[in-house]
């Protein structure tokens, strides 16, 4: 059981644009200062492996929601850091389709993670909606899809249910602890609620209650996801810095970004682990493309991470990964052992096409496909790591979260930017306030006047 991180294809020998080992070995102590800074200042989130509360909290109230037999759908309404690690570990670990068909006693479980009016005009359409449990899940308790996402769905509810007593008692909302206008709502009209810890950024709280209820109510085994995940929290911090692999492959990335290759391509070989790239995308992009360094001076710094799916994105983007311009690293995540095992028929008939295939699985086929991507980028001299899950379970999500939560927080240390913030972000969501009328006046007035002088460069076919 273990995370297995293969950097060989990261370096080359000089003849090609990678990097050196030499060049690596170099800039080792540079990073080794930076693990040293991290695990002093040791943030919340690399404790919540450990964090039993969580799951307590969770593990009761998933007991709550689900007591009396009757919860056929729970809806997940959160966005960002609420809503990817929640898609991201029900793709990895709950029964494929579970929409269609969950595990036996469990609810299908639904995370639009967007406020676009066909889609949730099609869940409201398409719920039980006296049968249905939701999640609120917002650590701020401001955002603005989130808050719209709740009122509209506790309306449809009310009405389906008939009061807004009996309609609360089908909502959790995980919140801060004491701030935030969620937590106002929780203490003043008594709805269940579960805690996000202050501490804890959106991105990096999925193994706080924000992941760990939908885990309980969807039946996986999160213990063994917080034990994965405390396993990689201490074998980093107690092995030597040139030993530990999340330092090795966050530095890797940032010298490689500091050479102009600034584009990340997260590559799972598992369609399982699909949105795990999603989760990854969100986690690098938003620790990590900031505008100030964290002396105040503009930088514009930061990777852009890019999701591929094998063997699927071979037919799509591998022309441009291996002729296209050498601005990219590579993450290969591979999966061992599936947890299925499917031989390829005898042909019917002799073809070419077919007569290759006998007595191969199709575990065997996707192995060849990846080997083959990742031999092909590295004989194109592209940097190609490997980060392999023995198999997908629990314990290894829950290491493959630390793990990058881990490389996020180095590589935000190594580019000197401050990783945990995300005023770019923030900037949009006034603006938005501002346009529907929600305070902020005098940036509306700026924007609604600033749309005016716009000269527009419209055209139609
Ligand atoms: O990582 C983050 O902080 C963000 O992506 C947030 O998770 C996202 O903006 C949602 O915020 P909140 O949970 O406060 O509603």
């Amino acid at each position: 059981m273990a995370l297995h991180v293969d950097l060989t294809s990261l370096f080359g020998s000089g003849s090609d644009a990678r990097l050196t080992r030499t060049a690596f070995a170099d800039a080792l102590p540079r990073a080794a200062a930076v693990r040293e800074a991290h695990l002093n200042q040791r943030p919340e989130w690399r404790g919540l492996g450990t964090r039993e509360e969580f799951l307590a909290e969770c593990r009761k109230r998933a007991k709550e929601v689900l007591a009396d037999g009757t919860v056929e759908a729970f809806v997940v309404l959160g966005i960002g850091g609420s809503a990817l690690g929640n898609a991201a570990l029900l793709a990895a670990l709950a029964p494929i389709y579970q929409e269609w068909s969950p595990a036996s006693g469990r609810p299908k479980i639904f995370i639009p993670d967007s406020v676009d009016p066909d889609w949730i005009a099609a869940l409201l359409e398409n719920l039980p909606l006296d049968r249905t449990h939701f999640n609120v899940i917002s650590k701020s308790g401001g955002t603005i899809e989130t808050a719209s996402e709740f009122l509209v769905f506790f309306d449809a509810v009310k009405k389906a249910v008939g009061s807004e007593e009996e309609a609360k008692k089908r909502f959790t909302i995980t919140t801060d602890p004491a701030q935030g206008h969620f937590r106002k709502l929780c203490n003043e009209q008594g709805f269940a609620s579960l805690t996000v810890p202050p501490g804890v950024g959106g991105r990096f709280s999925i193994l706080t209650s924000v992941g760990l209820f939908t885990s309980e109510i969807a039946g996986l085994d999160t213990q063994s996801m917080l034990e994965g995940a405390a396993r990689v929290d201490r074998n980093l911090a107690e092995c030597l810095p040139e030993e530990d692999p999340a330092l090795a492959w966050s530095l890797a990335h940032v010298l490689y970004l500091e050479q102009g290759k600034n584009v990340h391509v997260h590559f799972p070989y598992s369609h399982r682990m699909r949105l795990l790239a999603d989760w990854f995308k969100q986690l690098w992009a938003e620790s990590l493309g900031k505008k100030h360094a964290v002396d105040g001076s503009v930088v514009h710094r930061g990777p852009t991470p890019v999701k591929a799916v094998g063997p699927t994105d071979q037919h799509s983007q591998v022309q441009l990964y291996a002729e296209g311009p050498d601005d990219k690293v590579f993450t290969f995540l591979k999966l061992r052992d599936f947890a299925q095992q499917i031989e390829v028929p005898a042909p019917f008939v002799s073809s070419p096409a077919f007569d290759h295939l006998h007595g191969k699985t199709l575990n065997d086929i996707v192995e060849a496909e990846r080997l083959g991507t990742e031999v092909a980028l590295c004989d194109a001299g592209r940097p190609v790591s490997i980060l392999e899950l023995c198999k997908l379970d629990a314990f290894h999500v829950g290491q493959y979260f630390m793990f990058m939560e881990i490389a996020t927080a180095y590589a935000g240390g190594l580019l000197e930017i401050d990783p945990f913030n995300q005023p770019g972000v923030e900037a949009g969501k006034v603006a938005a306030l501002a346009l529907l009328g929600a305070g902020h006046e005098g940036r509306a007035k700026e924007i609604r006047q600033s749309l005016a002088e716009r000269d527009l460069f419209r055209l139609s076919c």
